[in-house]
């Protein structure tokens, strides 16, 4: 599913930029070589960052408390 329609960003492409270190709308832009246009999906954007760390901190625990 796309969270960000004026970029084509999808679900997937902020689960990966958030594994890649991206913890902010900003970020996962910068990873997927993209500018914000509009802006409408920086609080999804954001839903979904949160909602992917938790679910990688859950996953592996003991990796994320090494940060
Ligand atoms: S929907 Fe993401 S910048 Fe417009």
């Amino acid at each position: 599913m796309y969270l960000c329609i004026c970029r084509a960003i999808r679900e997937r492409d902020v689960d990966a930029a958030v594994r890649a270190g991206a913890r902010r709308p900003v970020d996962v832009f910068r990873a997927c070589g993209q500018n914000p246009q509009c802006g409408s999906c920086a609080s999804d954007m954001r839903k979904r960052i949160d909602q992917t760390i938790g679910r990688e901190q859950a996953a592996a625990p003991t990796l994320m408390a090494a940060d």
